[in-house]
């Protein structure tokens, strides 16, 4: 009992948890994921799955991204990434959905299949059903030979070594880094970006592990406004553009980990109805990182002060505006809109693990839940 406490410490690196263990983990494995493939003083971008299928995926009349939870998330911000930079129509489709529709796929379609574990049921199903109609399947996974990454014509891994904890979060901003490059190296090909663009885009890339670091130093400042709303009963995530599913993203760790019911939504999308939620009890989280969606986010937040409801906003670091209208405040470094995700998740990961441990829950854990859904 003694020695097994020991080496789970031991595991455990000597943090408390393995999910915050993970999170520290992502300076190093957002470089793992990049070192051998991102070579941004040169200019390249090594992907031999994508290079040896390269008329295939640039000349997609369409890219279906599937899967679920967390990857789910994901593939929505890869969405805004690949539509953006490769102007080809991208579709999200829930795995467990997709595979029970009877879904239209033509030949040349790609889908983009993400999946941690490798092991998803209906993630297997769903690209089981798509390749049986002659989609060509690239999988971007992190478990090395697991049965989506045999399944996939190609694909490439996330590198982001074995994820202990149930809720994901190294493993999402690895997902990221992949699908970017992918969507990058599709761009270029197709030369639907400048080389400028591109170039910038490298370096936005290669700079992110070192912003991750800077700002998981700031970890002692989410655990206080964690503290501060462990208690309540909801919270409202919201964010536009590529925010969005990380408004998404940061509302499901909440769920997952400290059980507090909490809804995603895109900003805008609130006063359609969701606003009448807000109250002086509501937390309301922003992911308003500086980009081009800015300046109508800012006027969100004064709807939901105008309502009283209790803001706490992840914004980038010189922001001089919404600090003055929110309650609480998480910083990110600056960084290019298409990289931020993989910054403004980050204390939203941490948000929701020290709510969870203050409520005195299994964060590595949670109930109900397992770490590879492989079941349907
Ligand atoms: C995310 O924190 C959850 N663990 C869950 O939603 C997970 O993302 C989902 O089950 C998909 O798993 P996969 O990436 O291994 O396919």
């Amino acid at each position: 009992q003694k020695l097994d406490l020991e080496l789970a410490a031991i595991e455990k690196g000597g943090y408390d948890h393995f999910m915050i263990k993970e999170i520290n983990e992502q300076p190093h494995t957002i470089e793992d994921c990049l070192r051998g493939r991102l070579d941004a003083q040169n200019g390249r971008i090594t992907m031999a799955g994508v290079e040896n299928n390269i008329e295939q995926l640039k000349n997609a009349q369409r890219i279906v991204m599937i899967a679920c939870g967390t990857s789910w998330h994901a593939g929505l911000v890869a969405e805004y990434i690949f539509e953006e930079l490769c102007r080809i129509p991208v579709e999200v489709e829930y795995a467990s959905e997709f595979r029970y529709r009877n879904p239209v796929i033509n030949k040349g379609d790609v889908i983009v299949a993400i999946s941690q574990s490798g092991e998803t049921a209906d993630t297997i199903v769903a690209i089981d059903k798509a390749k049986e109609q002659g989609a060509f399947i690239f999988g971007v996974v992190n478990v090395v030979g697991s049965s989506i990454a045999r399944l996939s014509h190609a694909g490439a891994y996330t590198h982001a070594g074995p994820e202990i904890g149930v809720a994901s979060t190294k493993a999402f901003t690895a997902q990221l880094a992949v699908l970017t490059m992918v969507a990058l190296k599709i761009a270029i090909e197709k030369g639907t970006i400048t080389h400028d663009r591109y170039m910038h885009l490298l370096n936005e890339l290669h700079a992110v592990p070192e912003k991750v670091k800077t700002l998981l130093e700031k970890a002692e400042d989410v655990k206080a406004i964690g503290l501060k709303y462990k208690d309540a009963s909801d919270f409202l995530y919201l964010g536009r553009g590529y925010n969005f599913p990380v408004a998404l993203e940061g509302a499901l760790k909440l769920k997952e980990i400290s059980y507090i019911h909490a809804e995603g939504y895109p900003a805008a999308e609130m006063k359609h109805g969701p606003i009448a939620l807000v109250d002086e009890k509501l937390p309301v989280v922003f992911v308003a990182t500086k980009d081009a969606y800015y300046e109508k986010v800012v006027s969100n937040i004064q709807e939901i002060k105008a309502r009283k409801g209790q803001v706490i906003a992840v914004v980038t670091d010189n922001d001089e505006v919404i600090p003055t209208m929110s309650n609480d405040i998480m910083f990110v470094p600056e960084a290019d809109e298409i990289v931020a995700p993989m910054l403004s998740v980050i204390p939203l990961q941490l948000l929701s693990y020290y709510i969870g441990v203050a409520k005195g829950f299994d964060v590595d854990k949670p109930r109900n839940l397992a770490k590879s859904v492989t079941v349907e």
